[in-house]
């Protein structure tokens, strides 16, 4: 687990470059699912925006709030696409289902990245990595994240696809 302070949303951007950089080791049969947790405010969509960019997406990327999902088109580290989904608005899970939740993650080269995952919670439970993000004042974070996880995730999603029938 490491915890970052960052001062300003670019500095909050520029972890998620580094972040970025180190997702270039995973490897794994699904999509590779990253959950934002923290309140209002406290820097996901500012964190996803620097994930994106850290791809060589230009485009503006804006809340998915209303639209709940956006894909984007990416290349690089064996990923095709980052689907960036904010749950803020789902009240279940059965949602995201709609959205087509089943077929993104079982995409290899999908980086889906889920604000307010804990809304969705029971269509994580194939192991995610977490993030959790803490508001400390106007312009200070505390941002912790779990590098461990990708790990973990790989190994449980090849003994889960081994069990499966
Ligand atoms: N250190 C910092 N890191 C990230 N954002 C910061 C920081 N300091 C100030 N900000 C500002 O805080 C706001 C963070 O908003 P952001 O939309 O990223 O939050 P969020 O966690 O996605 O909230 P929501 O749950 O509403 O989606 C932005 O306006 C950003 O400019
Ligand atoms: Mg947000």
């Amino acid at each position: 687990m490491a915890v970052y302070t960052t001062h300003s949303a670019e500095e909050t951007r520029r972890l998620a470059r580094s972040f970025a950089k180190k997702l270039g080791a995973v490897r794994q049969q699904r999509a590779l699912v990253v959950g934002l947790y923290g309140n209002l405010g406290s820097g996901k969509t500012t964190f996803t925006q620097g994930l994106i960019a850290a791809f060589g997406v230009k485009e503006d990327v804006t809340s998915p709030t209303f639209v709940i999902e956006k894909i984007y088109k990416i290349k690089g580290k064996g990923f095709s696409h980052i689907i960036h989904i904010d749950a803020y608005r789902l009240r279940s899970a059965d949602e995201l289902k709609v959205l087509g939740w089943k077929e993104i993650e079982a995409e290899s080269g999908n980086l889906i990245v889920v604000e307010w995952p804990e809304h969705v919670a029971e269509l994580l439970s194939r192991g995610h990595l977490i993030l959790r993000f803490s508001f400390i004042n106007h312009n200070e974070r505390i941002i912790e994240i779990d590098y461990g996880s990708p790990e973990k995730t790989k190994r449980k999603t090849k003994k889960e696809t081994a069990g499966a029938p």
